[in-house]
């Protein structure tokens, strides 16, 4: 078996006092990775996006220092608060597109789009996507994206949903090996049927949002985590963990 945690928008200020919707995101930050390695150590963490809270140079120094300091590989991509430049050269640990545990690849795809709050896949992406498929089709894989592609049926947020979903839709098409989608950028957890693949939305490190909402509303649920544990047949069970008070 092998354990997998998805951690996402963090929300992380420039200074370790930074405030976010009465949340202290440095400290949710820290409280969920110390639970996470000490309670459900896993061989991979991977940070979903929104890392910062506003790209700044120091936000992304915070979140180095903390995942270097837990010393379990992790990896991450970019959410629509993010710099992608910029957290590449700050964060210790580079972007990979592909980590492979096992008989599972664990492929990275990038939806945020600079000046945009909504998600699309670019054309390299969608290239990236096509190409890297075609090379993984001896393993099982699981994709992690920053937004959701489909409908979570929160009106304010569904306006974010990746807008060339169908693309990505016809290549994922091609494949029976791809298990499962997990994303962030919806702060709630929420599995949507998005054409017999199921995709797994998983709530923040710091504040939620209120599911089905027609508009921006935050929701009472603590800080949480996603486990994920993949088995040799294809399987993985999967659930979410919320810090207690
Ligand atoms: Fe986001």
């Amino acid at each position: 078996m092998v354990r997998l945690v998805q951690i996402t928008d963090c929300h992380l200020g420039a200074e370790k006092n930074f405030i976010s919707h009465g949340v202290n995101t440095y400290e949710s930050f820290s409280r969920v990775l110390h639970e996470i390695t000490t309670k459900l150590p896993p061989s991979l963490i991977i940070a979903s996006g929104d890392i910062s809270s506003s790209g700044e140079e120091c936000s992304y120094q915070l979140f180095s220092d903390v995942m270097e300091s837990s010393l379990i590989p992790y990896r991450w991509l970019p959410g629509n608060h993010d710099d992608f430049l910029m957290m590449s050269n700050i964060i210790v640990q580079p972007f990979v597109r592909v980590e492979k545990q096992e008989n599972w690849a664990v492929v990275s795809l990038v939806s945020a789009d600079p000046g945009n709050v909504a998600g699309v896949i670019a054309k390299d992406e969608i290239e990236q996507l096509r190409s890297l498929l075609k090379n993984c089709q001896n393993y099982f894989v699981l994709l992690f994206v920053h937004h959701h592609p489909v409908s979570i049926n929160s009106r304010w947020l569904d306006e974010h949903c990746i807008s060339n979903n169908w693309q990505v839709e016809e290549i994922l098409a091609q494949y029976d090996n791809v298990r499962g989608v997990f994303t962030g950028h919806v702060h709630q957890e929420r599995v949507t049927n998005w054409n017999d693949l199921l995709v797994y939305n998983t709530p923040s490190t710091c504040f939620q949002f209120a599911s089905d909402a027609e508009r921006f509303q935050l929701g009472e649920k603590a800080p949480g985590y996603r486990w994920i544990e993949l088995y040799p047949d294809g399987s993985f069970d999967t659930g979410v963990n919320y810090l207690k008070a």
